[in-house]
């Protein structure tokens, strides 16, 4: 897995902001960013360390800070950008590669700041402008679990694979003074409800979910950081590796608005609902991160996210429609890409469209079926996907890939007719729009039987 970022415009963007904010920036980046040095908890103490390593799951440490098949928090994931990678790095308390000899002052500015010790400032693909309203005690917890709790690796970092002068890093220093809120602990105040409040802090903060659900502005920052910067919070993110984080507002119909707070828990604990199935980076979300959440906690958070209005007043609610169904039940496929729905889809996603409830997702009212961009339902066509196990939820289902087998065109008319069919309504899309997804995804042929191949 690797993750893109755009930092073209960022770095343009950086450009035309010039020096002038530099010295401001420098002076930021050598602001000790607490004035307590070392944590003033019990180190020892195994139930802070328990705490923090539940609290690294809510941040989803795991998942950035891994490389495939590497050791855990050992770094060295990498994430493309258009001016070259960068790598997550070594987290472990390893003393020479790793963080082991950092203080409590130097991770939390790290993690909170996104400073590291030397006064670089980390790329934002580290998602420190949503840990900084991460509350002090948390931060306490997380230093005890990643000092003492979590297995020392001795691997190296990997430096960043981008020419210079674009891997200078003082050009972030200023993103992140002119982009990037100052540490502030969370002030539940604002939230009338503590359990709305809690959903709050953990949406907005360790969960990260504006990092892939809310739009960023040209200079990459996201348009907003919490509910209170605007509608923009949460409205749907931009494509990363091919897959579109759909809307978590309250829109009837692209957004979570027909979701009961209940099916919201349900979906972050197993990644299956009646309505819809987690896949593309959701998958890993629900995988290292929300299915070891409480109960409680989750419900917080899907209350908490029942709380954002829809963006769109006109937008109408769904509404089943059964004209495709009575069609494909008798026999008539002449409507585009009916037929390729009808030999290839109705086993598991049936002629209503309903699916088996969670086993294989329904389409028909399945926002992310209808959402503006449909770049997610073209890859997941093309590549096919897994819905993975939890551990409340043990069975996985596999969606086979239909691209080896079907052309640009079929695989454009079965999406027009998924979202456009049951009382879906979504733009429609051509083999253009198809052969542009297919160039940036890899299609596996089914491995044809053995034979000859036995013999090595
Ligand atoms: C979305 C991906 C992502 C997540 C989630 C993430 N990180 Fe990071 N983190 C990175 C990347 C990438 C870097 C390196 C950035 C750079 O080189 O500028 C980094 C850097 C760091 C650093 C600086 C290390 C160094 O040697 O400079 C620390 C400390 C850190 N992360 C801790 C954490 C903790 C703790 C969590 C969970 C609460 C976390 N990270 C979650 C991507 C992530
Ligand atoms: C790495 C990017 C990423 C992060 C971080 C992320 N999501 Fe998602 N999410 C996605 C993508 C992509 C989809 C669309 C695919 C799907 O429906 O599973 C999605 C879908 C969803 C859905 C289903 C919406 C629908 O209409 O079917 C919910 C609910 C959701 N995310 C909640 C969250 C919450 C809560 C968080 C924070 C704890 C979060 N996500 C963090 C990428 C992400
Ligand atoms: C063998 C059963 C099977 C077949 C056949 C199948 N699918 Fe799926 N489909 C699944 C499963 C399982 C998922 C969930 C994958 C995941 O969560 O990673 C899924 C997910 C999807 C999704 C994403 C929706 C969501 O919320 O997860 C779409 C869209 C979709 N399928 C469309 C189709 C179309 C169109 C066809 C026919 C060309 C098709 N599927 C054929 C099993 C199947």
């Amino acid at each position: 897995m690797t993750k893109k970022i755009d930092i073209q415009r960022l770095t343009r963007a950086l450009k035309r902001a010039g020096a002038a904010s530099l010295c401001a920036a420098a002076a930021l980046g050598t602001t000790p960013l607490a004035a307590h040095a070392a944590a003033p908890h019990n180190a020892n103490d195994a139930a802070l360390i328990a705490r923090g390593e539940y609290l690294a799951r809510a941040g989803d440490c795991i998942a950035c800070h891994s490389a495939n098949a590497g050791k855990p928090f050992a770094g060295g994931l990498k994430f493309d950008t258009p001016i070259g990678a960068i790598y997550s790095t070594n987290i472990t308390p390893e003393r020479g590669t790793g963080i082991g000899a950092w203080n409590f002052a130097q991770f939390d500015r790290a993690v909170r700041a996104g400073v590291k010790p030397n006064g670089d400032t980390l790329y934002p693909a580290m998602p420190y402008p949503s840990y900084a309203r991460l509350s002090e005690d948390d931060m306490h917890a997380l230093y005890a679990y990643f000092s003492q709790g979590v297995a020392p690796v001795k691997q190296a970092n990997r430096p960043v694979d981008i020419v210079w002068p674009l891997s200078m890093r003082w050009p972030l220093g200023i993103w992140r003074h002119l982009f990037a809120p100052e540490p502030v602990s969370f002030d539940a105040k604002r939230y009338a409800d503590p359990v709305i409040a809690r959903g709050a802090y953990l949406v907005q903060g360790l969960g990260h979910c504006g990092a892939c659900h809310t739009p960023r502005a040209a200079t990459m920052q996201e348009r907003a950081l919490s509910d209170l910067d605007g509608s923009a919070f949460l409205a749907g993110g931009a494509t990363i590796d091919g897959w579109t984080p759909s809307s978590l507002r309250g829109n009837p119909r692209t957004g979570i608005g027909a979701w009961s707070e209940a099916h919201l828990v349900q979906f972050l604990k197993t990644g299956r609902t009646q309505h819809s199935a987690a896949f593309g980076g959701m998958t890993d979300v629900v995988q290292h991160s929300m299915q070891h959440m409480n109960d409680a906690d989750l419900t917080t958070m899907a209350r908490y996210l029942k709380t954002l209005p829809s963006t769109d007043p006109k937008e109408a609610p769904y509404v089943y429609d059964d004209t495709a169904a009575h069609a494909l039940r008798s026999g008539d496929a002449t409507a585009p890409g009916a037929a390729v729905y009808r030999d290839n889809c109705t086993a598991c996603h049936r002629s209503d469209g309903h699916g088996y409830n969670r086993v294989f997702p329904a389409l028909s009212g399945n926002p992310v079926v209808q959402g503006k961009d449909a770049t997610s339902l073209i890859h997941v066509l093309l590549t096919g996907s897994t819905l993975e196990g939890t551990k409340t939820a043990p069975s996985s289902f596999t969606m086979p890939a239909f691209g080896w087998r079907l052309n640009d065109q079929e695989v454009a008319d079965v999406t027009n007719f998924v979202r456009n069919s049951w009382g879906n309504t979504g733009s429609t899309v051509s083999s253009t729009d198809v052969a542009r997804v297919r160039k940036t995804v890899t299609v596996h042929t089914p491995e044809m039987p053995r034979g000859a191949a036995l013999s090595h």
